[in-house]
């Protein structure tokens, strides 16, 4: 495990400390990046944008030879690359598919990924992979059911493991604690690292009036490692993380939020469908940077109620689509 150098981080407004390099697990803080698309292949290579890092979705590429792997390994050879999976499946009752974590591993060295990250989600039982990042019961067996499975995959991989919390659409009678609790013990029992998607926590805090604010104020800021922003779509009843669009200001003013908490981390911009051009792309992670220079001043009233639809977004029917896995 990384050791403690000293470095320390003083959070003027929150007179906390917060000892940087072993909160973060040791990881960099790698500024502001996009998601790898197929979409934006040629471009990338042509051009070679200025954009800071990039995510990749693991599964697109642990299988894959040919172009894909061609274009990774020419992209990682210039940029930091961090991989993100959505077939972990930690809750789930199946065993860990150890095979995956095989490839998972393989394929981390081969573009020295800073760090692995999967989801706090289950996508399949019985064999079977549903593709869908379902929630999972939150109650304490749920929990130490979770905690065990992340530390298997720790000890195999070799290094801490980073989990992001989902967007969820139901709730189950069977919980017995808040989300946040939850990632928060989480986290605690097993040095995991958590990837705070900010637009993930809004769609939630309106799906199940939970006070979005509350929620991002509630989990252990140091150990997050990582951001994550993106597009939904509103559907008047309910939101749904579909990742195709530009992030709306209020996601805009819970991430001001987060990033004043957390001091600043790797912040990621995803979008899956309808995917622009990539300098339009790009050109939207970067107004993370209004954001980030606004931080010291942000006001918890300017915050809005997170139970109210965001008039900014259209209200668009929508399949439930929570990711998007490429083809090969
Ligand atoms: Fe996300």
């Amino acid at each position: 495990m990384m050791g403690f150098v000293g470095v320390l981080l003083f959070h003027q407004s929150l007179k906390t400390v917060i000892p940087m390099a072993e909160s973060r697990l040791g990881h960099p803080h790698l500024g502001l990046g996009v998601g790898l698309r197929s979409a934006h292949y040629s471009h990338i290579l042509e051009h070679q944008p200025d954009v800071d890092w990039f995510e990749i979705i693991s599964e697109n590429y642990m299988d894959s030879g040919g172009r894909p792997r061609y274009v990774l390994e020419q992209i990682a050879n210039r940029y930091p690359i961090v991989m993100h999976g959505v077939s972990l499946s930690i809750g789930s009752t199946d065993p860990l598919n150890i095979d995956y974590l095989d490839k998972l591993k393989a394929l981390a060295n081969v573009v020295n990924a800073r760090w692995i990250s999967d989801h706090v989600c289950w996508t399949g039982v019985a064999g079977r992979n549903g593709h869908d990042l379902l929630p999972i019961p939150l109650n304490e067996e749920s929990l130490q059911h979770t905690v065990r499975r992340i530390n298997i995959v720790q000890d195999h991989l070799e290094r801490p493991l980073v989990l992001e919390n989902p967007s969820s659409y139901v709730t189950f009678a069977d919980s017995t604690m808040e989300e946040w609790e939850f990632i928060s013990h989480m986290a605690d029992e097993t040095n995991c690292g958590l990837l705070l998607d900010v637009n993930n926590v809004y769609v939630s805090s309106v799906n199940h009036d939970f006070d979005a604010e509350h929620y991002i104020r509630s989990i252990p800021w140091d150990r997050v490692v990582q951001f994550h922003l993106a597009g939904h779509t509103n559907c008047r009843t309910h939101l749904i993380d579909t990742h195709d669009g530009e992030v709306i200001d209020p996601v805009w003013q819970l991430y001001r939020l987060a990033h004043e908490l957390t001091g600043g981390v790797s912040t990621l911009l995803e979008w899956d469908a309808s995917i622009p051009p990539f300098p339009v792309l790009h050109a939207e992670v970067l107004k993370a940077q209004k954001y980030i220079d606004g931080s010291q001043s942000v006001d918890s009233a300017a915050v809005p109620e997170s139970n109210e639809p965001s008039p900014n977004s259209e209200a668009v029917p929508h399949p439930a689509v929570y990711v998007s896995v490429e083809a090969e």
